[in-house]
């Protein structure tokens, strides 16, 4: 997959890019990054890519001629194209595993008070990482990539992604690792009896608890399989949900 970000501010990027699963994946050619900075594509002595909003109010806003031009630079019949933008899609985990299929993910920031209204006409969506308010759109790009380059195979051991948190449709259960006492905190029993049915059995129902209480708009959304409920009633786990 090629990813390329669209920015005035290239260098935000730069420990991210090196660090951790990322960073690994792109060394081994999982993915790969580049950039398009406005400012190249501005039109006067002074390279400025904003201007003041028609109808007055606060703040500048990005021109459409240096945006669009930095995007027909680097766009092919590939490329898919989106936005950061607080008005925008909110991201969850299906949208990025649908990112996740494109060739070209190309990643267009905002800054300042925002773009032309004109250059959504041009691109493929809009996407929001939450509902608040960044200075610029390059923290969310990096966690659309995070989120997207995760996914690629190879990235992360096979299957490793399956039960993790929204990948099912609830939140993930609680995981514990050694000590079995951490100053008298003990591991739940039932993870050191070796019986992996009822393990999996005991993870679904802290699932369906934790998206419970966490998020009910979830839980209200989730379907219970027959093997699920099977599950659950053979190891006595109760769920309103049987
Ligand atoms: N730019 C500023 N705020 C944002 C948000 N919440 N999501 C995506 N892009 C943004």
């Amino acid at each position: 997959m090629r990813i390329t970000v669209m920015t005035l501010f290239a260098e935000m990027f730069d420990s991210f890019l090196q660090t951790s699963i990322v960073g690994r994946s792109l060394e081994r050619g999982l993915a790969s990054v580049d950039f398009v900075n406005y400012r190249d594509f501005a039109h006067d002595n002074y390279r400025h890519v904003d201007d003041t909003p028609f109808g007055g109010g606060n703040g500048m806003v990005m021109k459409c001629a240096p945006v669009m031009e930095a995007l027909d630079s680097i766009r092919t019949e590939d490329s898919y194209v989106i936005m950061m933008n607080p008005a925008g899609t909110p991201l969850n985990q299906k949208k990025v595993r649908e990112l996740a299929q494109k060739k070209h993910l190309v990643i267009m920031c905002g800054h300042y008070e925002g773009m032309d209204a004109r250059i959504e006409n041009h691109i493929d969506e809009c996407i929001s990482i939450g509902d608040y308010v960044l200075t610029g759109g390059e923290p969310a790009a990096m966690i659309v990539m995070d989120s997207v380059i995760r996914l690629l195979p190879g990235a992360i051991k096979e299957g490793s992604a399956d039960d993790e948190s929204y990948e099912n449709g609830l939140l993930e259960y609680p995981q514990y690792t050694q000590p079995a006492d951490f100053n008298g905190e003990k591991v739940p029993e039932v993870l050191l009896s070796g019986n992996h049915a009822k393990i999996k059995a005991w993870r679904l129902y802290q699932s369906l608890e934790r998206t419970k209480k966490i998020r009910p708009d979830l839980y209200d959304a989730y379907e219970l399989s027959k093997e699920e409920k099977k599950l659950l009633k053979k190891y006595g786990f109760e769920s309103e949900k049987q």
